[in-house]
């Protein structure tokens, strides 16, 4: 059995205007097809071409502030989700661990999809593909990521080099490197050996559990103690709260991606996805991602614009109208209007650091 499991933490403050502290960009439709969440989980839903027993009630990891409005959206599309709700984030590797304690209480051993709640894929058909293949090495005990060609030095993802082939597409990740800084990320790109990391993973509950319990038992025995003391409430499971704050920070990749490949009893493997990807990042991605006009201008809402070009323009309640402008990104809100250049949309999170509460 296969259960989908969304980590919906993120707060998304570079896609300000339009990601708030109180509406992240995972509860906002970013690309016209209902929100990011919505689309997530949508995507496991109704299987294509591929054999695959997926269970109807995914597992959504987030905050207390977020839950309500992320029930109501899965909802509308007909989806009881199970709600985790954490008291504080304490990132990825506590957020999945929360989720396979309860997929092994709630129904056995299952393969747990992990997605993040924020990423575009254009080709579902492929990822389902992708996710199938994936799922078999899981249920045999590897963990499993998918992979991504990288098109450009990024330096905010990880890096994977693939070593033996397992079967088919799958390959034996030989090397997982965090973030890896500039040099090395270009030289990475340069090899044309390495994948990203999607930050998609496919694992077995047991499988998570017992090998975070290997590399980071204390992350494990905290998680275990803030899950085993934690109740039940209407909206969902709470872990313990005070229990849960003293859970180490870390993520899957440091606490254990990077470590697979240095030997142990677990086979990591890396599974292809060649299906547009994009992390959504930041306004240049979300410009990157989507379909433009023969002068490469992506324009939602009530939008003119004459003699632009490669812009980004956004109306969410006004006429936006822009003249003789080039590589602009331009969000208008009813209450926040941001104007910046497609090289500089990094700097967003500066300008939220200054406004007190993101609203
Ligand atoms: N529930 C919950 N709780 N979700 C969380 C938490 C948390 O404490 N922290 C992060 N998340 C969610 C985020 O919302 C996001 O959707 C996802 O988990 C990944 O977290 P990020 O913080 O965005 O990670 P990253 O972008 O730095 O790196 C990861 O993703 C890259 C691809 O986008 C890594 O897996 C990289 O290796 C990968 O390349
Ligand atoms: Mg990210």
């Amino acid at each position: 059995r296969t259960r989908a499991v969304v980590l919906a933490g993120g707060s998304g403050t570079r896609l300000w205007p339009l990601s708030r502290k109180h509406f992240p960009k995972q509860l906002v439709d970013v690309l016209g097809a209902g929100s990011l969440l919505q689309m997530t989980v949508r995507r496991l839903q109704r299987l294509a071409d591929v054999e695959l027993a997926i269970d109807e009630s995914p597992i959504i990891v987030c905050g207390a502030e977020h839950r309500a409005v992320s029930a109501q959206q899965l909802e509308q599309l007909g989806i009881r989700a199970r709600f985790i709700i954490e008291p504080s984030g304490r990132n990825t590797a506590p957020a999945l661990s929360l989720a396979a304690l309860h997929a092994l209480e709630d129904g056995g051993d299952a393969v747990l999809v992990v997605m993040p709640a924020d990423h575009m894929i254009a080709d579902v058909a492929a990822f389902q593909r992708a996710v199938a293949v994936a799922s078999r090495h899981a249920e045999r005990g590897a963990i499993v990521t998918l992979g991504i060609r990288p098109t450009r030095p990024e330096t905010g993802y990880g890096y994977i080099e693939p070593g033996d082939e397992v079967d088919g597409t799958a390959r034996k990740i030989a090397r997982f490197v965090e973030k890896p800084p500039i040099e090395v990320a270009r030289s990475y790109l340069a090899s044309g050996k390495y994948f990203w990391n999607s930050g998609i993973f496919v694992v077995r509950a047991s499988v998570w559990l017992s090998t975070l319990q290997e590399m980071q038992p204390e992350t494990y025995s905290a998680c275990s103690a803030a899950y085993e003391a934690g109740q039940d409430s209407s909206g969902g499971y709470k872990p313990h709260e005070q229990l849960f704050e003293q859970v180490p920070s870390d993520s899957i990749d440091y606490a254990v991606m990077e470590n697979l490949a240095r030997g142990g009893e677990v086979e990591g493997v890396v599974v292809p996805l060649d299906a547009e990807w994009s992390d959504l990042g930041s306004w240049d991605s979300v410009w990157d991602a989507l379909g433009k006009d023969e002068s490469g201008n992506v324009a939602s809402g009530r939008v003119l614009m004459e003699d632009a070009n490669s812009c980004y323009v956004r109306a969410e309640s006004r006429l936006v109208t822009c003249v003789g402008v080039s590589d602009l990104v331009v969000v208008e809100t009813a209450d926040a209007v941001l104007v910046v250049d497609r090289s500089r949309v990094q700097d967003v999170k500066r300008i939220v650091g200054r406004i007190a509460d993101q609203q």
